[in-house]
């Protein structure tokens, strides 16, 4: 009959085996992801984005600490990096992944990201549960500017099947970063 010993192994094991699992996730992981140099992409997306999408000088997600640039003269933040501030504030990724899967999906929604693209990125908005295609290379298929105005607007008007709902309570600031950001994705 099993006994206190048996009990007191089996906690042990628990145990042993759960911390191996922690340090192979956090430890091992993390060290492994420390050593990946960045790529260029990471490089150009740390400098649209900045580093964090959350900060206390931005609680409405609005991307007012986005990395500035110049245009006419002034300096604003830089569209794409607002952009994706809306994406993940509105939920985009609730639908779309940017993460083409390792099968015929990369012949249409184009090659899958290194890891070091992802060097310095937080959040990343990689999703995991696609409704909707992925847009990793979406400004590849879908250069336009007007067209992603128009879809995200009204996306039926455009697609006349789809389930995606409207957008057309953002400001048109709002939609012109998200569009900008779309566009960037290729
Ligand atoms: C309820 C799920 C859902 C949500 C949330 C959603 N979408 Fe979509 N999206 C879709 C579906 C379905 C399609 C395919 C049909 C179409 O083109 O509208 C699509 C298509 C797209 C396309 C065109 C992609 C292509 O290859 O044709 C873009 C760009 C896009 N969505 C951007 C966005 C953005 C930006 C947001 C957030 C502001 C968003 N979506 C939120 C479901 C969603």
């Amino acid at each position: 009959m099993g006994g206190y010993k048996e009990y007191k192994i089996g906690v042990i094991m628990f145990l042993l085996i759960f911390g191996i699992a922690v340090f192979m996730t956090i430890g091992v992981g993390g060290v492994y992801l420390a050593s990946v140099p960045a790529t260029q992409l990471a490089l150009e997306k740390q400098v649209m984005y900045g580093t964090s999408a959350w900060s206390v000088r931005d609680p409405l997600m609005k991307g007012w600490n986005t990395p500035q640039i110049e245009k006419r003269g002034k300096m604003i933040p830089n569209p794409v990096g607002v952009g994706k501030k809306i994406f993940i504030r509105e939920g985009c990724w609730h639908c779309h992944t940017l993460l083409p899967e390792q099968s015929a999906d990369w012949e249409y929604f184009g090659a899958p990201p290194l890891a070091g693209d992802f060097v310095g990125e937080a959040p990343t908005v990689v999703g995991s549960d696609r409704k909707a295609p992925d847009l990793m290379h979406v400004g590849s298929r879908m250069p336009s500017i007007p067209w992603h105005l128009q879809h995200h607007k009204d996306p039926r008007s455009v697609a006349p099947k789809s389930i995606m709902q409207s957008f057309d309570f953002l400001s048109t600031d709002e939609l012109k970063s998200l569009a900008a950001y779309m566009v960037s994705l290729k």
